[in-house]
């Protein structure tokens, strides 16, 4: 029996980056039929209602139905150790990151986070990850075992280290290729999850594994490739002294076959003209990662320098960043923009957290939008989910004025309901909607 859901819809037809509010679809009294996993109709409540009387109906009633978030950049290992205080990205690192991913060679333990990382995320909307795991096979496997069982759509690579790095969380050049291989094989397309070749970032890869990793992604051009890039300037020196050869940061990925249009880059900060040139011509995507930004001290993304070149996601970066919820991250994102003096606009977060990383994660025609075809991958936004907002909302005389306490302020309460491949995913902590039969 397909499932109808009422509330104000809202998605996107094309990026308010280029075309400002316009790119918006919004319905005060709109609906969405969803049927086997996916949107079969959008249209008006009355409407879509009146032509599916069998329908069960799920009123949300003023809450905002949106595309699910799509977090582009997280590590589920590190959900345990988020807001650890007082380091810097190597330092942190070192402090914090790599004691607890050893943890991650106890399958039960990487299969515990990983169902305590998908709650924290549901329940904050987020209905799909692309994650780095750890050099662990075992904590990829849990990763996506725990994503299946949920019906989300995901995505994860094993993170390849071979150099410093602790005894325990190295593999090498051989085995980092055939483990990702293995994963690649079980995984890549099963259900709705896709692989990742995940090398973490050039200072903890030899030269041999990046060649070994960019030899496996030319086996296998569908895949996406995930990496840091440029966060922290003491880690661009660092990349400097460790690849004297490289023209710059990009190059030491550039070199080994790991730049091409399914490249995804975390951070890149601190990007030499070169670098930005070079990106945009080979059609990579870049990965805003704010909270994390500010958080580790990393610097100010150049959102306006970069998004009208190329591709643009938005992103976490937990336990690096400081929350589970693509609200607060929409919400540092405006913050670090105005310290640049760029202003974004409600219209550009929220497609920033939705449409912008689907199309980042190369997922924009599946994910990240409602339209028919599209999987129901839904949300419900409660626009007034607390006294400090909602008293603020009820000036608002425009959706995007009432949108926006509830990206400034909102957090896990707004977000009354969540649907996942056409089916209700909702955390328990939220009462259900009405169904009428
Ligand atoms: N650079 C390399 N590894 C990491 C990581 O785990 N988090 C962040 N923020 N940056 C990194
Ligand atoms: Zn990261």
């Amino acid at each position: 029996m397909p499932d109808l859901l009422l509330g104000q819809t809202l998605t996107f037809t094309a990026d308010p980056f280029e075309t400002g509010e316009a790119a918006a679809r919004h319905d005060p009294h709109g609906a969405i039929l969803v049927e086997d996993g996916r949107i079969a109709e959008m249209g008006t409540a009355t409407d879509l209602r009146a032509r599916n009387p069998a329908a069960r109906v799920h009123d949300y009633g003023r809450a905002v139905l949106s595309a699910g978030f799509v977090d582009a950049h997280i590590h589920f290992p590190q959900t345990a150790i988020i807001a650890s205080w007082g380091k810097r990205l190597i330092d942190w690192l070192n402090t914090y990151t790599f004691p607890e991913e050893m943890r991650f060679a106890d399958a039960d333990y990487a299969r515990r986070i990983a169902a305590r990382t998908f709650d924290l995320t549901l329940a904050n909307g987020t209905t799909t990850l692309c994650s780095y795991a750890t050099i662990h096979p075992e904590s990829v496997d849990a990763f996506f075992t725990e994503a299946q069982a949920r019906g989300l759509r995901a995505l994860a690579g094993k993170t390849c280290m071979d150099r410093n790095a602790p005894e325990g969380l190295r593999d090498t050049a051989q085995s980092a290729y055939d483990d990702s291989k293995r994963l690649l094989e079980r995984w890549h397309g099963t259900d709705r999850l896709s692989y990742v070749i995940t090398p973490r970032f050039s200072p903890t890869s030899t030269p041999e594994q990046l060649a070994a990793l960019g030899a496996l992604w030319a086996e296998y051009p569908d895949c996406l490739m995930q990496t840091h890039l440029s966060e922290q300037l003491d880690e661009i020196a660092w990349v400097r002294d460790l690849f004297p050869q490289a023209r710059d940061y990009l190059d030491t990925y550039e070199a080994f076959g790991l730049l091409g249009a399914g490249a995804v880059f975390g951070h890149a900060i601190h990007l030499e003209p070169r670098e930005k040139d070079r990106l945009a011509e080979m059609g990579a995507a870049v990965v805003h990662c704010p909270t994390s930004n500010s958080f580790i001290g990393s610097g100010l993304f150049d959102l306006a320098g970069l998004k009208g070149r190329m591709r643009v996601g938005l992103a976490t970066d937990t336990g690096g960043g400081s929350s589970f919820s693509m609200l607060r991250t929409m919400a540092a994102a405006y913050e670090i923009a105005q310290l640049r003096g760029q202003a974004i606009h409600p219209a550009q977060l929220w497609w920033l957290a939705t449409a912008g990383s689907a199309q980042a994660l190369r997922l924009g025609d599946r994910i990240g939008t409602l339209a028919p075809g599209m999987e129901a991958d839904v949300i419900a936004v409660d626009l007034a989910s607390t006294p400090a907002i909602a008293q603020r909302a009820e000036r608002a005389e425009t959706l995007w004025e009432a949108l926006f306490p509830t990206i400034m302020m909102g957090d896990d309460r707004a977000i009354r309901a969540v649907w996942a491949g056409g089916r209700d995913v909702t955390p328990a902590k939220a009462p259900p909607a009405p169904v009428r039969e």
